[in-house]
């Protein structure tokens, strides 16, 4: 156990250490001229929402796609090609040129390398589903934040109308295309950080790997690229296995690759000599994590291991989320 739980606890510590010395660096200046802190953190703190809002929602109104068509474009023309009004537009792409998402010249606006890069709908790495999935669950579940502190329970029920027993079916898998839009999102945000992960530990003495909620295969594509001698099975949802030849890549690191479905909770898990579980256990209540900790417990034999990764959750109890 524990290769990649030590990602996100690096990352924690570096995040900490760096504010740490901004901060005592900024506390010995207000000492030294005996003046009162600046408030800019906290501004800071309670302005950020509003960032996150706006990218959502150029992402929804598809700015960043119709940029990536026809950009450079002017205020008007955006209005009226996205059906909205053109002050309301125009203070949109504003704020979105001041995150650096839009460029605008006297030619009007077009998209900075790095929203072509994350931000279109069909790009390589487009991260475009991923924004989309936060704007439809994470920003109502947060809006319930108050409550789900108060009570300890998940905030389906306020947030979506959902009795929250079962996530992906009452909500991300409860069409086609909601199953399609959640795949999308999983395989975008994995896609652009899997080599990296892939390569963060010398992984060369396995064989065989299982990724358990393995989803589209980003991961275990890039695992297989960087270890021609691993073969991994992805074990997901019956409803996931059937969709994700949508997102299998080109090259020879494919036929080390293939799917089994089942449920991790009830069905035998495929035999393998590394387990992965990446996004995973910061799903699920104590309880569940530990049923599904056990069953692969018991699945290894002497030798083989469990890694658990997770890109940016470290609080103790996500469930409640
Ligand atoms: C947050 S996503 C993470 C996907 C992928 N591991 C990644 O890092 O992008 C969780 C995945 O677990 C799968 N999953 C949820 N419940 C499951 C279950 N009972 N058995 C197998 N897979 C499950 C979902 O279908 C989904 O693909």
């Amino acid at each position: 156990m524990g290769l990649f739980r030590a990602i996100p606890k690096l990352l924690h510590k570096h995040v900490v250490m760096a504010s740490e010395t901004r901060e005592s660096r900024e506390r010995h200046r207000w000492q030294t001229h005996g003046a009162e802190p600046p408030p800019t953190a906290i501004v800071e703190l309670i302005d950020g929402f509003k960032v996150s809002k706006a990218l959502f929602t150029a992402c929804k109104m598809k700015v960043f796609d119709l940029l990536g068509d026809e950009g450079p474009l002017s205020t008007a023309d955006i209005a009226r090609k996205i059906g909205a009004s053109e002050g309301g537009t125009g203070y949109l792409l504003d704020a979105c040129a001041g995150l650096g998402l839009l460029d605008k010249t006297e030619g009007g606006y077009s998209n900075t390398p790095l929203a072509t890069l994350y931000l279109l709908s069909d790009g390589e790495y487009s991260l475009h589903s991923f924004v989309m999935i936060h704007e439809e669950f994470s920003w109502p579940f947060f809006s319930y934040l108050d409550f789900a502190v108060r009570e300890g329970t998940i905030q389906a029920q306020r947030a979506l109308g959902t009795a929250g027993e079962d996530h992906y079916q009452e909500s991300f898998y409860k069409n086609r295309e909601k199953k399609l839009q959640f795949m999308r999102a999983m395989h975008g945000h994995t896609k652009v950080a899997a080599r990296q992960v892939a390569t963060a530990f010398d992984l060369s003495g396995f064989t065989s790997a299982c990724d358990l909620g393995g989803s589209t295969g980003a991961l275990a594509y890039e695992l297989a690229r960087q270890y021609p001698g691993l073969k991994v099975t992805i074990f997901d949802l019956p409803e996931v296995i059937e969709d994700a030849v949508c997102f299998k890549p080109h090259g020879p690191q494919t036929v080390q690759v293939s799917f089994v479905p089942g449920d991790f909770f009830r069905d035998t898990l495929p035999e393998a000599d590394l387990y992965i579980l990446s996004k995973i256990l910061h799903n699920w209540p104590d309880d569940k994590v530990h049923q599904l900790l056990s069953r692969i417990s018991r699945s290894c034999k002497p030798g083989e291991t469990a890694s658990s990764t997770s890109f940016s959750d470290t609080h103790e109890d996500p469930s409640i989320f």
